[in-house]
Parts: structure tokens; C-alpha cells; sequence
């Protein structure tokens, strides 16, 4: 039973795994940021678990709330932690310098992590989800896609402990990662490790966080995409009328 609990957490881990010798092979992330509730829970999750380290510089409350769909009261209530007002960007009270001091790297403004380079939402999708138990290093974890990485894994009460399974490197190099001489071949949680999210629920959380960091990146988008279906709508119309014309026209020639 618990073998077999087991295998089917292995399983879930298994897309995570496949990889590249030495490289990290990328999860694709199947985000939708028209999908507003993604964006709310996203949202709801980045405020919880990442606002009190990183800034969203280039975002205001407002902003947030006008593109999701929510009241100023919904946000003033579920949105905002502390005392910034609505009109605020999403600044943290996090300084640099204790950053620095704290996470021996400040965390970066997440405002444009996810722009511009294609397939920057699969870096941070599978970022997120590749936190592993690593005793050696200060925090007590590591992560496969930013070795090393000074940022603690926030999210391990919902994901669970996760661990790496490690074996010496074979003839072909590693499967998921490279660590000293030895492969990461893969992820496990154990039962009694389990978090509170199953490891459906948690990779849908990640989903919404990811969503949601990619609209911050670029939130005209939703607007720009909206107003790109009026513009055809007006092309199409437009060549319509000019071949009624045309064939007006030509009805005098002949
Ligand atoms: C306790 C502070 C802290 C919290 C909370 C935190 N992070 Fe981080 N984060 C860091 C630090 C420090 C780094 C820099 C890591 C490095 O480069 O070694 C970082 C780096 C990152 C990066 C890489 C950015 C880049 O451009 O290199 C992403 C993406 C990220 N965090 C997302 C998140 C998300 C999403 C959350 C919430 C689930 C979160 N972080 C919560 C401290 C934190």
C-alpha cells in the first residue's frame, strides 16, 4: 500500500525528471492569463507566500485589481497585507541590504522576470517545483534548475519535503542533474512528508503563481489582446467594403 502510495507520488515527479545529461530539461508550463481565477489564486498565493521578499516594482494594488476583476475592498481585504494603500506599487518592506544580509543574494523584483525570453515561464514553473532537501547547504535546500540557489523553498508545507534520489553517474551522464560525481535521478515524497496540497493540487498552484507572474510581466497584454480582435474585426470589415466599391466601380467601366 505504502509502496505503491509511493510509486504514484514518484510518478507525479516523473515529467519533472526527464532531462538532459547535465541539463535541466524544462516543464512546460500550460498557463492561460485570460483564465481570471487562475490569476486570483495566483495573486492570493504570490501575496502569502513571495510579497515579503520580492517586489513587484512595476505593479500598483489598482492596477492588479482592475485586470482581475476585483472591488477596491476585495483587495484592501485579500490582496494587501500591511498598510499599503490601492493607488501603491507592490513594493516589499524587504531593504536590500537586509536581503543581502539575510539571503546572502536580495531577492530580486520579480516585475519583468517572466518577459521577453521565450520560455521564461517554464524556468520559473519548474523552478518552483524542483526545491529538494540538500543538508549542505545553509537554508537545508537546493533546487536542480538554480543550483546553489539563496532562496529558502517557501512552499515546502504545501508541497511536502521533497528529496532527491542520488546515484553515482553512469557511463551517459545524469538524467535530472549533476551534483559533485553523483545524478539526481529524481524527486520522492514520503508519505509521512506529505504536504497539505496533494501533488496535483500543488503543481495547479504553481500553475496559478506562474500565470500570475506572467501577467505581472506584462499586463497590457490582456488589454492588447482584447483590442486585437476589434482591429481585425475593423480589417475585415474594411476590405469588405473596398471590394464593394471596387465591384461598384467596375460595373461603370464594362
Ligand atoms: C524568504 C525570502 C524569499 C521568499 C519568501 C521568496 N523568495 Fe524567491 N528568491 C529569494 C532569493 C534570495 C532569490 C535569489 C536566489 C538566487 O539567485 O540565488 C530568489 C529568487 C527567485 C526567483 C529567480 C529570479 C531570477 O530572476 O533569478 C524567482 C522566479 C523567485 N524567487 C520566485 C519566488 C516566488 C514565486 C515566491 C513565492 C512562492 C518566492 N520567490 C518567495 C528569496 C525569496
Amino acid at each position: 500500500m505504502l509502496k505503491s502510495r509511493l510509486f504514484a507520488v514518484l510518478l507525479a515527479c516523473v515529467p519533472a525528471l526527464a532531462a538532459a545529461a547535465g541539463k535541466v530539461e524544462m516543464l512546460d508550463a500550460p498557463i492561460d492569463v485570460h483564465d481570471r481565477a487562475s490569476l486570483q489564486r495566483g495573486a492570493g498565493l504570490y501575496m502569502n507566500y513571495c510579497a515579503a521578499c520580492h517586489s513587484l516594482q512595476f505593479m500598483r494594488y489598482s492596477r492588479l485589481g482592475e485586470d482581475l476583476g476585483l472591488s477596491v475592498e476585495q483587495v484592501e481585504q485579500l490582496i494587501i497585507k500591511g498598510n499599503a494603500k490601492i493607488g501603491d506599487t507592490m513594493i516589499t518592506g524587504m531593504s536590500k541590504e537586509d536581503g543581502t544580509a539575510w539571503f546572502s543574494k536580495a531577492p530580486p523584483d520579480l516585475s519583468t522576470t517572466v518577459r521577453g525570453k521565450k520560455g521564461q515561464e517554464d524556468w520559473v514553473y519548474t523552478f518552483l517545483r524542483s526545491f529538494y532537501v540538500d543538508e549542505s547547504r545553509p537554508m537545508g535546500w537546493n533546487n536542480t534548475v538554480l543550483s546553489g540557489a539563496s532562496m529558502p523553498n517557501v512552499l515546502w508545507e504545501l508541497q511536502g519535503i521533497q528529496r532527491a534520489t542520488i546515484e553515482p553517474m553512469g557511463e551517459d551522464g545524469c538524467p535530472v542533474a549533476q551534483v559533485g560525481g553523483n545524478c539526481i535521478t529524481g524527486f520522492v515524497i514520503q508519505e509521512h512528508e506529505r504536504g497539505r496540497m496533494t501533488p496535483a493540487e500543488f503543481d495547479r498552484a504553481i500553475l496559478d503563481l506562474t500565470a500570475f507572474l506572467t501577467y505581472v510581466a506584462e499586463p497590457a497584454r490582456l488589454q492588447r489582446e482584447a483590442l486585437g480582435v476589434w482591429v481585425i474585426l475593423f480589417l475585415s470589415f474594411f476590405t469588405l467594403l473596398a471590394w464593394l466599391m471596387k465591384r461598384e466601380y467596375w460595373k461603370d467601366v464594362h
